[in-house]
Formats: C-alpha cells, sequence, structure tokens
C-alpha cells in the first residue's frame, strides 16, 4: 500500500525525489523482504520477527519501508506516546549493502514530517540508542536519560536452573530481610502513577521498558500494563530499587534462543543483584533453550553485577560495557 493512497492526510510529504526511494506503510506481505534486510541486526537480538504482527495492529503505531527499484531496503517504526505528544523512533534499519549513504537520515526526516501531519499534538522525537553518540549528534539531540550500562549475558536455561538451585535461596547474597515483591496491576498503578514515591528511583522520571522511554501517565500505562512484564520492587511503601522483566520471547540467533530484557532502577547493588536473581529463577523455571539476558543498569553496578554472573552463576559475559542512551529532538 502506497502512503499517497493510503492515508487521507492533505498534508502528506512527497519522497524526496533525488533519493530515488519510495515509501509506503509495511504490510504482513512484506515481512520476508524486512527479515531478509534483518540479518544479525542487534547483535542477532533483533526483536522485529516477534513484534512485527502485533506492530502492525497497533493503532498508535506507523511502519514506514523504504525501497529502491522496488525492493525494501529500510524500515523505521514510529509509536505515539506520552499522550500523544512524544514519537517514538524503533526498529530503524537500512539493509547492509546501502548503509552510509544517507538512508536513515532520510528516512528519519520523511517519518518525521509524516507523523507530524498525522498527529498535529507531537512535539518531540525520541529515540534511544546504543552506539556512541558523537558532537553532531548532540547538536540534534538532548539527552534524556542519564548513560545506563547494558550487561549482555548467556545461558542455557536449563543450567542456570541447576545453578541457582546450587546456590540456594539467597544465591550468595548478603540476605536482604525482605524478599522483593512482584507488583499487581493497580499496585504498579498506584505506585509509579499517584504516590510519587518513584521519582527518585527512576532516571529523569522516566521509565526506560525494553528500549522504549514512557514518561509515567496514565496512558502510558495503559500501554505498559498490556505487556508481559514482571514489575518489582524491594519495598512497595518505600521504593529504593525497582526492575521491569519481559517475558522470555524467541530471537532469531538460531533454534530455540529466547531474549528476556531486565531494566534495573536504583543503585544499591545487594537489591539489585536480589531482584536480578528473582527474575531469573522465575523464567528459567520452565524454559528450555538458550537465553540472552540483557540487563539495563546504573553503569557502577556493571562491574560487580558482571563478576557476579561470571563467577557465581556461571553464565557467559556477551559483551564488555556498553551503554544506553535516550535521546530525544523538538520535531518541529
Ligand atoms: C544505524 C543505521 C540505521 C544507519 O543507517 P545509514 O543509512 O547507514 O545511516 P547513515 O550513516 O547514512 O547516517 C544517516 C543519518 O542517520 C543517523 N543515524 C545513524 N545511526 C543512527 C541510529 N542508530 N539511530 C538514529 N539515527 C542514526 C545519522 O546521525 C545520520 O543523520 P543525518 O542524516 O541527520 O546526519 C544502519 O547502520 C543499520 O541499519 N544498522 C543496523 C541496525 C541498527 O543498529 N539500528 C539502529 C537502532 S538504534
Amino acid at each position: 500500500m502506497k502512503i499517497e493512497s493510503s492515508l487521507p492526510c492533505p498534508q502528506l510529504p512527497e519522497s524526496p525525489p533525488q533519493t530515488g526511494l519510495q515509501f509506503s506503510l509495511a504490510t504482513e506481505e512484506d515481512f520476508d523482504e524486512i527479515m531478509a534486510m534483518s540479518q544479525d541486526i542487534y547483535g542477532g537480538l533483533d526483536y522485529l520477527p516477534t513484534r512485527y504482527q502485533a506492530w502492525l495492529q497497533e493503532s498508535n503505531r506507523t511502519v514506514i519501508l523504504a525501497r529502491k527499484q522496488g525492493k525494501v531496503i529500510a524500515l523505521e517504526s514510529v509509536c505515539v506516546i506520552d499522550d500523544g505528544e512524544t514519537a517514538l523512533v524503533e526498529g530503524l534499519r537500512v539493509a547492509p549493502q546501502e548503509r552510509g549513504k544517507g538512508v536513515a537520515g532520510v528516512l528519519l526526516r520523511f517519518c518525521a514530517q509524516l507523523v507530524k501531519s498525522k498527529y498535529p499534538d507531537i512535539k518531540v522525537t525520541r529515540l534511544t540508542r546504543d552506539d556512541k553518540l558523537g558532537p553532531k549528534d548532540f547538536q540534534k539531540y538532548r539527552l534524556i536519560t542519564k548513560q545506563v550500562g547494558i550487561l549482555l549475558v548467556r545461558f542455557r536455561a536449563e543450567d542456570l536452573k541447576l545453578r541457582l538451585a546450587e546456590l540456594g535461596p539467597d544465591a550468595g547474597i548478603p540476605s536482604q530481610s525482605v524478599p522483593p515483591v512482584r507488583l499487581d496491576p493497580a499496585e504498579v498503578h498506584q505506585l509509579f502513577l499517584s504516590s510519587g514515591l518513584m521519582q527518585d528511583v527512576l532516571p529523569n522520571a522516566t521509565i526506560v521498558q525494553d528500549w522504549q522511554p514512557f514518561k509515567p501517565l496514565p496512558s502510558n500505562m495503559t500501554i505498559l500494563l498490556k505487556k508481559d512484564i514482571d514489575w518489582m520492587v524491594d519495598d512497595a511503601r518505600c521504593p529504593t530499587v525497582a526492575s521491569l522483566c519481559t517475558f522470555p520471547f524467541r530471537v532469531p540467533i538460531g533454534e530455540e534462543w529466547y531474549y528476556l530484557n531486565i531494566d534495573v532502577f536504583g543503585k544499591d547493588l545487594d537489591l539489585v543483584r536480589q531482584q536480578f536473581v528473582f527474575h531469573l529463577r522465575r523464567h528459567t523455571d520452565t524454559l528450555k533453550g538458550h537465553v540472552m539476558c540483557q540487563m539495563f543498569l546504573d553503569p557502577p553496578l556493571w562491574k560487580p553485577l558482571a563478576d557476579f554472573c561470571r563467577d557465581a552463576l556461571k553464565v557467559e559475559l556477551v559483551k564488555e560495557y556498553t551503554e544506553q542512551c535516550v535521546v530525544e529532538s523538538d520535531l518541529v
């Protein structure tokens, strides 16, 4: 479906003619072509194969493809959040042979125009990056969250389950008097929206969940609570550490590979380790196969957590320290 014929908006952006690119809304039939240009993306942790069909159904999301001579060479998705004020850019990718030619820039600008014409209230565009940002990027973007360390480990679920059993209930972590609490949706609402107690725990009052930055607003909570996530805090009356863990979902590294994403907010190492172990226990209990587990945490906690993973849990560290940044720019 060509954008020009599918959207009834009068100020639809034209495809910039000099680029030789055509833009269209993604459809179910494009799936194979998109997967073909997405080989090895995000180090094998591409969530798009699992999410693509659902993305097409989401009313607040637009998935745009760029084609060259009829062939899909790039994709970007824009999801409107924060009460319609923020356009979240996700899934950006350019076919390997077309990189370095400015395609991403053309696509980003095209989508910005398109979103602005569809949603006039949009004020900013946000995206999350894990590559090194340079001075040119900081001319374009403001930093929203302080850098967050990314810890990537891999293991076989069955092996880790055994190891956790060997380690015993406290997994060698200095004992905490109170076990962490899994929150139900009502408690999530209460804690993140009404109590104000999370203000000091969250970075820049932002809930970053699996690369997506949300302001704590009721409309965003509706989006977040539809997802399969475990919400955990150390103490619901006075939280110092909170964590959000996805349910395992398949990634295309190979047969029976799963991804677990754990976003952790807070600075207390033992509480962070305790919640990490709780999430791992819960998901390795029934899971069979390989797991890539990506955890996002306060940078000073990265090294002790990496040591804990290697020495106590005996899991393999996949990457050295990298950082996640949420950036934003005004949409004018
Ligand atoms: C990152 C990627 C999309 C860049 O595509 P590209 O066409 O080679 O991009 P270019 O090097 O030509 O840069 C073009 C523009 O994209 C921007 N850009 C580069 N990487 C970007 C990123 N990760 N997120 C957002 N914008 C990015 C550049 O700043 C530049 O902007 P400008 O035109 O305003 O100067 C491409 O290398 C790719 O598909 N990589 C694998 C998937 C991936 O890492 N995606 C990023 C997810 S955050």
